[in-house]
């Protein structure tokens, strides 16, 4: 099974890029990978990949702009013909760490707006794109071959797995994310669109900083094999980059 189109969000460093690289490492690599980001011009080393890569189309997005959503619709609708997106990737996201003390009405908006707010409207917005995959594909069964959204979540949005408490606008908009992805998964199965959530693990990326435990390139390799492999029995699940689950 291979993935034919995807859209990825926040393509232009982290773990975005890390999964351009890898969507081409692929033995049959996606004939469309749209890697979106808000800056395209500062973009460096994803122009430097779409430049030896004629299936990488570098977009701009920038996932705040709501309105924007239209025309990048009508954009991938010109590009895909009558074939659709198999997957949504939603990666873009950000991190506010405040502690009681110095949480803010504008700390907790802001991380809602980019980690929960803009990937549900997203999805919301490319779904005609997303049934239409759905439908032509000759597969019956639920996967990222045939039509998928997934969300890059965090265990730091995880209800069982907090027991060290603070960083609000963070943890609580990703579990704000499980929770719309869990009722993605439940309104979209129908379609023939799988959706759950994946957790990278703590990475050295610039959000996850130095400490972090593992590389973009694992993380992402066993995401990619998560997102490969998926079937009907991932709809509205969490899942470990490594395939495991995690307790909500
Ligand atoms: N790294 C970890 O340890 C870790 C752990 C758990 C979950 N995650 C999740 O994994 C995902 C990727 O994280 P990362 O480690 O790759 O973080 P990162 O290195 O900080 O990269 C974040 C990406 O999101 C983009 N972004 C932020 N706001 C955006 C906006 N308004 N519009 C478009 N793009 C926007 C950034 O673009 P700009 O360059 O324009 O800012 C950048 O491409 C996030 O959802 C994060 O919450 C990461």
């Amino acid at each position: 099974m291979s993935i034919t189109s995807v859209l990825i969000t926040g393509a232009n460093r982290g773990l975005g890029l890390e999964f351009v690289r890898q969507f081409l490492a692929l033995p049959k690599p996606p004939v469309h990978i749209f890697a979106s980001c808000r800056n395209t011009d500062k973009a460096t080393e994803l122009q430097a990949i779409a430049k030896k890569n004629s299936n990488v189309k570098v977009i701009k997005l920038d996932v705040k702009d709501v309105e924007s959503f239209s025309s990048l619709r009508q954009q991938l609708e010109l590009d895909l013909g009558d074939k659709g997106l198999n997957l949504l990737l939603n990666n873009a996201g950000i991190l506010f760490r405040d502690s009681l003390e110095e949480v803010t009405k504008e700390t907790m908006m802001e991380n809602f707006e980019v980690n929960v707010v803009s990937p549900l409207l997203l999805t919301k917005e490319l779904l005609p794109l997303l049934k239409t995959a759905a439908s032509k594909s000759n597969e019956k069964k639920l996967s990222c071959s045939r039509a998928a959204v997934v969300n890059i979540t965090s265990k730091m949005g995880s209800l069982d797995d907090n027991t060290s408490g603070g960083c609000y606008p963070y943890r609580t908009s990703k579990t704000a994310l499980n929770m719309v992805s869990k009722s993605l998964s439940v309104d979209l199965k129908p379609h023939g669109i799988l959706t759950f959530v994946i957790h990278p693990g703590w990475v050295l990326t610039d959000m996850g900083g130095k400490n972090a435990l593992i590389t973009p390139e694992t993380s992402v390799g066993g995401m990619i094999d998560v997102i490969v492999n998926a079937k009907d029995d991932h709809c509205g699940n969490f899942f470990n980059y490594d395939g495991k689950k995690i307790l909500w």
